[in-house]
């Protein structure tokens, strides 16, 4: 009889070296397709990245330079033209429940109620559990995502963020080593965005998810992530560069603007996508190497100096 695993439940320490915990490793991918003209169009090439377990990494660019293309390889569902992805050890050959991915859409089966949604992931993963088990599992993760009570209701009795939430359920239900986001909350409208973001960030603190997403939201990835990855522009985009999150591990949505660092990373971001993601490809920095793109760690302003120094002297 198979016995359900508990919530994994002990984060990992911010700031490991990469070399103790790597989980994933994308090690120069590339994605080509048949151009109409003959030869080949290259979406992006020579990517490189490794992943932490429990780190959570954003990556943002513009439409159109391959973002869930490297989900969907992550996820196994594509493969790249070259290059390889390694994850826990073992280079990803096609989809495994190790890897939940949260789609934008969020692909309920709309016959089944909620509980029967994500039930029948538990089920897939533990074949063998008996069915008060998977229950109690499906259960748990409901509450955890906050739909305690609507268990029974089917998809087409749900908003649209009721229904994300459930996308989210089902994933962490299955206790993924990693969770890949495509963009998860941007059909949603601002409030409720919020609201599953504090969701999501609270959910990943709390078990220490490794988790790759998606996003075109600035503020959400300075909210959500620890490290963000920023992408050229298309065709041949590339990673241009890193840039670690210096805000604190307990930031607060609401008080994010005040805290020191805040409009350094804002900024950094904001010109990156509008102006260097463009650029980059014509003119890339002196010295850079895909294989190590430059990882940075945006400087405080003086007003933002001042701050911490004044926060030191309380
Ligand atoms: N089957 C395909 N054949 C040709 N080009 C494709 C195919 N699928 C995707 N592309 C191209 O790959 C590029 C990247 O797509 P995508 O990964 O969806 O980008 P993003 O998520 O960053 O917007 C797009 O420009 C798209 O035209
Ligand atoms: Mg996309």
């Amino acid at each position: 009889m198979a016995t359900l695993l508990p919530f994994r439940s002990a984060p990992t320490p911010p700031g490991l070296p990469m070399a103790d915990d790597k989980y994933l490793s994308i090690e120069g991918i590339a994605r080509r397709y048949p151009a109409p003209g003959g030869g080949s169009t290259t979406v992006f090439e020579n990517l490189w990245l490794p992943m932490r377990r429990g780190e959570f990494v954003c990556m943002i660019g513009h439409s159109g330079c391959g973002k869930t293309t490297v989900l969907n390889i992550l996820a196994g569902l594509e493969a790249p033209s070259e290059g390889v992805v390694i994850a826990d050890g073992r280079e990803i050959t096609g989809p495994s429940l190790d890897r939940a991915v949260i789609f934008q859409g969020h692909a309920l089966l709309p016959w089944r109620t909620v509980l029967g949604n994500v039930a029948y992931a538990v089920s897939s993963r533990w074949r063998s559990a008996p069915r008060a088990e998977v229950e109690e599992r499906a259960r748990r993760a409901i509450a955890t995502v906050g739909l305690a009570g609507a268990e029974h209701k089917r998809p087409a009795e749900l908003s649209g963020g009721m229904k994300q939430r459930v996308g989210i359920a089902r994933a962490l239900a299955i206790d993924p080593k990693m969770l890949l986001m495509d963009e998860p909350f941007s059909a949603l409208d601002a409030l409720t965005r919020g609201t599953l973001q504090d969701e999501v960030r609270r959910i990943c603190v709390e078990t220490g998810q490794t988790v790759f997403m998606i996003t075109h939201d600035v503020d959400e990835a300075i909210y959500l992530a620890d490290r963000i990855v920023l992408m050229t522009n298309g065709p041949q985009a590339k990673v241009a560069e890193i840039v670690e999150n210096p805000l604190p591990a307990d930031r607060d949505r609401a008080a994010l603007h005040h805290a020191p660092g805040y409009y350094a990373l804002r900024n950094h971001l904001i010109d990156f996508l509008v102006t260097r993601s463009r650029t980059f490809r014509d003119d890339p920095p002196a010295g850079y190497d895909p294989r190590h793109p430059p990882v940075v760690r945006p400087t405080l302003s003086d007003a933002d100096a001042t701050a911490i120094a004044a926060a030191r002297r309380a």
